[in-house]
Parts: C-alpha cells; sequence; structure tokens
C-alpha cells in the first residue's frame, strides 16, 4: 500500500491545499493529512480547529486521514511507517524554501522519507493562508478562497461573524 502524508500548519486550509489534497489522494492508496502543532507560531485557529476544520473539509474523500503532530517530520513519518511527504509548489518563490526542507527530510532521515511535490493548479497559484487571514481581518471577500464554512469561522475569529 503506498501511503503519504501532507504536513502543514493549515491556518486556515484554503482551496489551494485542497486542490493538492485531492490530487494526492487519487495518486496515493493513503494520504495523512497532518497539522503541525508548532509552539513558536500564534495561530488563528488552534490544532483541534484545524484538525476539525480538515476533516470536515475532507470528509467526501475516502482515502484521506487527519492527524497532528509536533516535532520533527521525519520522527513522526518513521513512527506511521511512512516514506513520502506531499508538499504542494504554488510559484517559483516557493521552491527554494521547500527545495531546502525536502533536501534537508532527506539527509536527517538517511534516504527514508522523500518529497513529492505537486504543482498547485493555476487559480490558486497566488493563493495563501497568510493573504486570506488578511484579507478576512478587514471583512474583505475570502470566499473564492476557501469553503463557506471556514469562511464563516475565519470572519468569526475575526469578530466579522
Ligand atoms: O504549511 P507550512 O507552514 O508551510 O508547513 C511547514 C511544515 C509543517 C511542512 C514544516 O515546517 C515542517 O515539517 N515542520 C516540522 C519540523 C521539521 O521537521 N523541521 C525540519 C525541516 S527543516
Amino acid at each position: 500500500m503506498k501511503a503519504a502524508i501532507y504536513p502543514g500548519s493549515f491556518d486556515p486550509v484554503t482551496y489551494g491545499h485542497l486542490d493538492v489534497i485531492r490530487r494526492a489522494a487519487d495518486i496515493f492508496d493513503e494520504l495523512t493529512v497532518s497539522v503541525l502543532n508548532n509552539h513558536l507560531k500564534t495561530p488563528l485557529f488552534s490544532v483541534e480547529e484545524r484538525v476539525k476544520i480538515l476533516e470536515e473539509a475532507t470528509k467526501d474523500i475516502p482515502n484521506v486521514k487527519v492527524d497532528f503532530f509536533s516535532g520533527l517530520l521525519i520522527d513522526y513519518a518513521q513512527k506511521k511507517g511512512v516514506h513520502v511527504a506531499i508538499r504542494g509548489l504554488r510559484a517559483i518563490t516557493d521552491f527554494e524554501y521547500e527545495l531546502q526542507i525536502a533536501q534537508t527530510n532527506k539527509l536527517l532521515s538517511k534516504g527514508e522519507l522523500d518529497t513529492v511535490f505537486l504543482t498547485t493548479s493555476l487559480e490558486y497559484a497566488y493563493l495563501s493562508s497568510s493573504s486570506v487571514k488578511e484579507i478576512a481581518s478587514f471583512n474583505g471577500d475570502i470566499t473564492m478562497c476557501v469553503p463557506e464554512f471556514v469562511a464563516r469561522l475565519i470572519y468569526k475569529k475575526y469578530g466579522h461573524g
């Protein structure tokens, strides 16, 4: 069975992430979307909230599971017995950063963890969780960026509910 992990902050999940999730789930038998519990960042949504949102947003894809992790991705992947990490590549600006993480993970894992990149569909190429949050904080329209139920939750966080 071919399994993969799609790690990320997903704060919040966008249509860009969901596009990558759908396409990765078509390629792999089992995909675990895993939320990083990062103590260095102050997220808009807690890990528990992000897991719940992802579960709701992916409930129609049977081979997708949602989880969370802390610490190094290579340790989490090893514990799960998974050898492939999925990452989305939007524009060229992502490349340098993603290449660095992928190479570091390959080295740290002694060759055990490979990264498979999916290029984000063009319509989502410039979409990011950060810009979605910025737009929502000014009560701008984010309905083309995230599913409706996610948009409602984001607006509520910014007091626009
Ligand atoms: O959605 P993001 O914030 O771009 O995701 C980044 C993520 C979670 C893939 C990356 O920060 C990560 O894997 N962090 C876990 C810590 C780790 O393994 N670091 C070593 C790679 S340099």
